[in-house]
């Protein structure tokens, strides 16, 4: 199966990759859902939506930067690096993420951020500032804005929209695509879950590389079950 989806990335011109935590899971960065996911230890009402950062600011900043910290220690894995090498040695590939880990910039890779990047930082008024690279562990003053709000971090949390021009630009690129791969993901947060379907509906041929099954398995033209670490290289290699 690897031989037949290498070779459809082969005669395939654009190439769409959309990831999500699984790529960074093996970089030992938690995911969000299965039996170690963040979202058994943690509730996502009470630290990734707006209300939760209007009630506690302090305490979601707190999940944030702790999160900086294991993922200041992670490394890029083969996966990441396998994209990024493709991106380079190819024209045409588009790398869409769900992740705010920042790992695939680190591997060399250029990616639309769908969710955002956790190192980034914006107003939590909104006066138009953004600062980015903020420090990791900075003193509680850093985290107050220009104007005297809150920073906050620079992700979309659960209610709040996508950014729409970056929502657009990877819709454009996965309908014009030949070939998606999705990688890593349980294809179950929207819009983002949207974009394989309506792929599929245009005519893009569609793989998923996972360790497990997910809602979108039994829609797409080939499903490589495995770890994105040992899958991506292998595919790589043969491109
Ligand atoms: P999830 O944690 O929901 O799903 C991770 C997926 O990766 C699962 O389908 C796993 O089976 C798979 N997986 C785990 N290890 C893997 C490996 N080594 N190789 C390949 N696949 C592996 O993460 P996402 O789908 O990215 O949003 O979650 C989507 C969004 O929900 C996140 O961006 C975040 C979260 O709540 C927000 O915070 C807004």
């Amino acid at each position: 199966m690897n031989t037949e989806v290498a070779g459809w990335m082969r005669a395939a011109e654009r190439i769409v990759i959309l990831t999500g935590a699984g790529v960074s899971a093996e970089s030992g960065v938690p995911t969000f859902r299965g039996s170690s996911g963040l979202w058994r230890q943690f509730r996502a009402e009470d630290l990734a939506t707006p209300d939760a950062f209007a009630r506690q600011p302090a305490l979601v900043w707190e999940w944030y930067l702790w999160r900086r910290g294991l993922i200041a220690a992670a490394q890029p894995n083969a996966g990441h690096r396998a994209i990024a090498r493709l991106e380079q040695r190819r024209r045409g590939v588009t790398l869409l993420s769900q992740n705010v880990d920042g790992l695939h910039r680190r591997a060399g890779s250029d990616p639309i951020e769908l969710h955002g990047n956790l190192w980034h930082v914006r107003c939590a008024n909104a006066c138009g500032v953004r600062a980015h690279d903020l420090e990791l562990a900075p003193p509680r003053e850093q985290l107050r804005c220009a104007c005297g709000a809150w920073l906050r971090p620079g992700v979309v949390w659960f209610g709040e929209p996508l950014d729409p021009e970056t929502l657009d630009r990877a819709t454009d690129a996965a309908a014009a695509a030949d070939l998606l791969l999705v990688v890593g993901t349980s294809a179950v947060v929207y819009p983002v879950a949207a974009l394989p379907d309506m792929a599929r509906r245009r005519g893009v041929r569609v793989v998923e590389i996972n360790i497990d099954a997910t809602p979108l398995t039994r829609h797409v033209d080939a499903h490589l079950r495995g770890s994105a670490a040992s899958i991506l290289p292998e595919l790589e290699r043969q491109v």
